[in-house]
C-alpha cells in the first residue's frame, strides 16, 4: 500500500500499465478527442519527466516517428526514438535540436507545471509564464498546420493567452481532463492548424 496521499486510482492505473505518472491519462484523453498524435510524427514533449507523455507519445509515432523531451528532472526512458534535453526550457537553443538533426516539429506538447505555493494568482502567473515559452517554441519550431498541446492553470489572464493563440492556430479548445485532481486549477489548450 502506498502511504502518499496523492497516490488515488488514476496513479495506480498508470504504474500496473507501465507509465510512471497518472498524468498519462490526460494525454490519452486528448488524443482520444482530436487525434491529434499520428505514427511517423516528430513531437517535442516539454516538461517531460518523468516520462508518461514521452512513452504514450513513443507508441502512437512507431519505428519512423521521434520524441523529444525536454525536462529540469530526468527522464528514465531507452528508446531508440527517444532524445532527452535536461534542460531549464527558458535555455533552450537551436542548436539543441540541429545536433538530433531536427529543424521542425509536427506537434510541441507541453505539460510543463511551476512548483505549485497556494498562492493561486501567482501560481497562475508563474504557469503561464511557461505556457507562453511554449508558444514562443511553437511559433519558432512548428511545422506549418502542426499542432499544439499546452497545459495552464486557470486564472485572469487565461483569455488574453488564448487570444495570442488563436493568432496562430486554426482551431483552439479547451480540454478540463476526467484524470484531473478535482481541486487542480490545471486546464489543456488544444490547438491544430499551426499558420505560418
Ligand atoms: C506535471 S510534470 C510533467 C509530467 C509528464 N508530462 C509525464 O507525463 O511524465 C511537469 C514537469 O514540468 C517540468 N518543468 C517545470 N518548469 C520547467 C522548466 N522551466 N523547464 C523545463 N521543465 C520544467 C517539471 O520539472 C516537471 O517535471
Amino acid at each position: 500500500m502506498n502511504k502518499n496521499p496523492w497516490f488515488d486510482k488514476w496513479a495506480k492505473k498508470a504504474k500496473e500499465m507501465g507509465y510512471p505518472a497518472r498524468s498519462v491519462f490526460k494525454l490519452m484523453e486528448i488524443q482520444k478527442k482530436y487525434k491529434i498524435i499520428k505514427k511517423g510524427n516528430i513531437v517535442l514533449d516539454l516538461g517531460a519527466s518523468p516520462g508518461s507523455w514521452s512513452k504514450y507519445t513513443l507508441s502512437i509515432v512507431g519505428e519512423k516517428g521521434k520524441v523529444v523531451g525536454i525536462d529540469l528532472l530526468p527522464v528514465k526512458i531507452i528508446h531508440p526514438n527517444f532524445y532527452f534535453i535536461q534542460k531549464d526550457v527558458f535555455e533552450l537553443e537551436e542548436k539543441d535540436f540541429k545536433t538530433l538533426g531536427i529543424e521542425k516539429f509536427d506537434i510541441i506538447l507541453s505539460d510543463m507545471a511551476p512548483k505549485t505555493t497556494g498562492d493561486k494568482f501567482g501560481d497562475h502567473i508563474r504557469s503561464l509564464r511557461l505556457a507562453e515559452k511554449a508558444l514562443e517554441l511553437a511559433k519558432n519550431y512548428l511545422k506549418e498546420d502542426g499542432s499544439f498541446v499546452v497545459k495552464v492553470f486557470e486564472g485572469e489572464k487565461l483569455p488574453q493567452f488564448k487570444k495570442q493563440i488563436e493568432k496562430c492556430f486554426k482551431s483552439v479548445k479547451f480540454l478540463k481532463p476526467k484524470s484531473s485532481r478535482k481541486e487542480s486549477k490545471e486546464i489543456f489548450i488544444i490547438a491544430q492548424g499551426f499558420k505560418k
